[in-house]
Parts: structure tokens; C-alpha cells; sequence
């Protein structure tokens, strides 16, 4: 049986998991910083790159123990390498290869997207090929994911990504970070969605044009405009539910408009349609994106909401699938002198050149 112990830290989730190649999650373990980060109404990149520093090594410990191993029994650690934020990468990286190089261990360096745009194999036996909506606070991206290591970028964000039109749309009405959650439960409360539809009509960028990409930017520029016009008595709860409700139908509609032209336009054959990343918890989100899905004649697959945000098992699986198609004595020559990526677009992968 193979095991892979996986290290996340390209974030604001101090992670470490041990995945088997049968599937077992054997632990997985991920320390939230979000108590550190929401004095500053975001991540500051110094702030979580020292957090990453105190807690890796005893969640790795930790690991180890839940999973009843030692470093020797593992086969392989692998480690997000980027991208991310450079300072919390460098540290669980080197993490990664110390462990590795003590123990006499091959270590994996992982792309974190692909560790997210893996997932649905891991929690769903998704086959390839498959087309992916990646949603999160850095990344929104429809992928075509072919094989390990092979991905075809069909679209991305021109400016924000949606994550960020969540959390910067909240922080203007007044709620806290991190604001997807908060907005959904606001438009949650929402009385008359029909008139709110009416009252905020919010722009569709990109809509009209021939393309799979996405701006959220003029989205998030125009929610404020919204919010700047609204007289101070009627600041209230329920005239935010208003436009937060219009704000996540128009995201939700925007998102399923990328996914179904995708779709419609790609030449292979893909049975799935799969959201991974933090915005894959919205609802309304999930919902349309299910219709669309149905109505292509793809199956619909969200990964458990644990395995969508940012986690260790999506690392220690992309390492397993790595790991077991690699040539043992030379994919693994080099990869400790791997250097740290803060820009690795997942169109750059190749199988076998790790
Ligand atoms: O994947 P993730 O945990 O971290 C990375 O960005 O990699 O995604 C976090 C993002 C944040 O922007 C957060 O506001 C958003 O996911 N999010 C949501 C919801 N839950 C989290 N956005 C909309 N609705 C939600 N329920
Ligand atoms: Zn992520």
C-alpha cells in the first residue's frame, strides 16, 4: 500500500494529511489561521508565513501519530510549492524536503491547483477527461484536466477573482472576512428576489463577448456604486439583502454562462462537470452549476466542502498520482533543489517533469 504525506501551506491553512493510493484519508489535519488574519480584514502574507512556521511541525507529528506511522513508513512527502504566497510556501516546502532528505524519502513538489483540480479523484473516482470550474479567493479558472500532469486552460479571470468580488463586495456592505459565507447568509434573508433582480441591475462583464474568460472587477466596482447611493436610513439589513442576493444571482449566472460554452465548444468527450475551491460552498452557485451540467448531459460533482477549501489530502493525492506514474531513479533526481513557484500556471505541467 502505497502512502503519501502531503504538506499545505500556500495560504492562510497550516495543512499536513497521509493519503494511501486506496483512497484513505489516514489523517488530515488543517490549522485555520483565520483568527490571526481577521484583525487585518484579509491574509498579510508575513503574518501567515510565521503562523505556517509554529504549527507545521507538530500537525506533521500529529499526523504521523493519528495515521499510526512513522516517516519510514511512508513512500513518498510531498509539498505545495507554489503557487501562492511566496513566505508560507518557502516554509512547508523546505519542511517537506528536510523530513524527506532525513528519512531517505523521494520528495514530490505539487502544484497546488493541481492539488485542487485532482480532488474529485480522490473523493469521487471522477475518470478523465473532465472540465473543472476552479472558484476561490485567488483563483477562478474552467480547466479541461486530460491526465495527471496535463491540463488545458480554457479560461481565467482578466482582473479579480471571484473569491476576492465575494470578499471585497462584503467588506463594502459591512460584513466581516471572510465575506463569501457572509454574503451567501445575507442573501439568504433576502424577501422579494424578483424585485431585488429589478432593483439591482448588476452588469454580466465578458457575457457578450466570444470567450471563456471572466472579469469581476466592474461587478464589484458596481456593488459599491449600489452601496454609495443608498440614503443612510435605508442602510439596513434588508436593503443589503437585496443587493447581496442580486450580487450572487448574477455571479452564480456568469460562472454557469463560462461552464456552458465550455461545454458546448470543447471536442473531447467528458462525462463530469466538477467545482472545486472555496466558492464551490455557495449554494446557489452549486445549483446552477448542477443545472448547467445536467442540461450538457454531464454529471455534476462537488467535492465535500472539507476537500474543496484549502487542505493537505488534495496535496498528498496530486503527489500519489505524481508519484506512481514517475520513473523512480529519475524523475526523482533533482527535486530537492525544486524552487519555490509563486506563479505556476497548471498549463506549464508536464507528466514526468516534476
Ligand atoms: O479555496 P479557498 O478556501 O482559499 C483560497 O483562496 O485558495 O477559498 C476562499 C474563498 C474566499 O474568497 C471566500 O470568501 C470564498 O472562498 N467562499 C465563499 C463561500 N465560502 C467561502 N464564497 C461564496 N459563498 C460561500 N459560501
Ligand atoms: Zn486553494
Amino acid at each position: 500500500m502505497m502512502k503519501i504525506l502531503g504538506i499545505e501551506t500556500s495560504c492562510d491553512e497550516t495543512a499536513v494529511a497521509i493519503v494511501d493510493d486506496n483512497k484513505q484519508l489516514l489523517s488530515n489535519l488543517v490549522y485555520s489561521q483565520i483568527e490571526h488574519h481577521i484583525p487585518h480584514g484579509g491574509v498579510v502574507p508575513e503574518i501567515a508565513a510565521r503562523a505556517h512556521g509554529e504549527h507545521l511541525d507538530g500537525l506533521i507529528k500529529q499526523a504521523l501519530q493519528e495515521a499510526n506511522l512513522t516517516v519510514s513508513d511512508l513512500d513518498a512527502i510531498a509539498a505545495t510549492c507554489g503557487p501562492g504566497l511566496i513566505g508560507g510556501v518557502m516554509i512547508g516546502m523546505v519542511a517537506g524536503k528536510a523530513l524527506a532528505w532525513s528519512a531517505d524519502k523521494p520528495f514530490v513538489p505539487v502544484n497546488h491547483l493541481e492539488g485542487h483540480a485532482l480532488t474529485p479523484r480522490l473523493t469521487n473516482d471522477v475518470p478523465f477527461p473532465y472540465l473543472l470550474l476552479l472558484v476561490s479567493g485567488g483563483h477562478t479558472q474552467i480547466l479541461l484536466v486530460k491526465g495527471v500532469g496535463d491540463y488545458q486552460k480554457l479560461g481565467t479571470t482578466i482582473d479579480d477573482a471571484v473569491g476576492e468580488c465575494f470578499d471585497k463586495s462584503a467588506k463594502s456592505m459591512g460584513l466581516g472576512y471572510p465575506g463569501g459565507p457572509a454574503l451567501e447568509a445575507l442573501a439568504s434573508e433576502c424577501k422579494n428576489p424578483e424585485q431585488a433582480l429589478k432593483t439591482y441591475d448588476l452588469p454580466s462583464p465578458l457575457t457578450d463577448k466570444k470567450t471563456y474568460d471572466f472579469s469581476f472587477s466592474g461587478l464589484k466596482t458596481s456593488v459599491l456604486r449600489h452601496i454609495e447611493k443608498i440614503d443612510d436610513q435605508d442602510f439596513t439589513r434588508e436593503t443589503l439583502s437585496n443587493l447581496a442576493y442580486a450580487l450572487q444571482y448574477r455571479i452564480a449566472e456568469i460562472l454557469a454562462d463560462r461552464c456552458k460554452r465550455a461545454i458546448e465548444a470543447i471536442d473531447v468527450s467528458v462525462s463530469h462537470l466538477v467545482v472545486s475551491g472555496g466558492v464551490a460552498a455557495n449554494k446557489t452557485i452549486r445549483a446552477a452549476l448542477e443545472q448547467t451540467a445536467n442540461e450538457g448531459g454531464l454529471s455534476f460533482v462537488a467535492p465535500p466542502m472539507s476537500l474543496c477549501t484549502d487542505n493537505a489530502a488534495m496535496i498528498a493525492w496530486a503527489g500519489l498520482e505524481h508519484f506512481r506514474l514517475a520513473k523512480k531513479d529519475t524523475d526523482f533526481n533533482n527535486t530537492l533543489s525544486f524552487k519555490a513557484r509563486p506563479r505556476w500556471p497548471l498549463d506549464e505541467l508536464k507528466r514526468g517533469t516534476l
